[in-house]
């Protein structure tokens, strides 16, 4: 399984975990950028992904930005791309078992590197449970 990865200068440091954390599990990761810690706008990097995916280069990705808010917006204004701040454990597996999210975001400023890791494993280790929960996705991109 191929997994993007990008952030902006406040995910920055985050990402840079979080990618070194899916290599160590054993996933080929395609990293979309930023690659330091200098301004830049979330958007173009939701924009980075949101190709990545929907182009085919990768099954899933990963965003990072200050609170993980503004890169989730923009995502998810892309058709096709369900965008999933994990905020909880809970919501890790949610957000693959109900919303089979095709993107999993995290805010580099509001949460630490050991939640971020778990909710990665979380999420990756669960099963979308299809049947009515397919057809609320049908719906999303109307
Ligand atoms: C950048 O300062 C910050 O606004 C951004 O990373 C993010 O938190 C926006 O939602």
């Amino acid at each position: 399984m191929k997994i993007a990865i990008a952030s902006d200068h406040a995910g920055f440091e985050m990402k840079e975990f979080a990618k070194n954390f899916l290599q160590d599990s054993g996933y080929d990761v395609l990293d979309l950028g930023t690659n330091d810690c200098s301004s830049v706008d979330y958007p173009s990097f939701a924009n980075k992904m949101a190709e990545a995916i929907l182009g085919g280069k990768a099954d899933a990705g990963v965003l990072v930005c200050g609170t993980g808010i503004g890169i989730s917006i923009r995502a998810n204004r892309h058709k096709g791309i369900r965008a999933a701040l994990l905020y909880s454990d809970e919501v890790a597996e949610m957000a693959k078992k109900h919303n089979n999210a095709n993107v999993i975001v995290f805010g580099g400023r509001t949460m630490n590197k050991e939640d971020v890791a778990r909710r990665i494993k979380i999420f990756f280790a669960t099963e979308f449970e299809g049947g009515r929960h397919q057809k609320r996705i049908d719906m999303l991109d109307y």
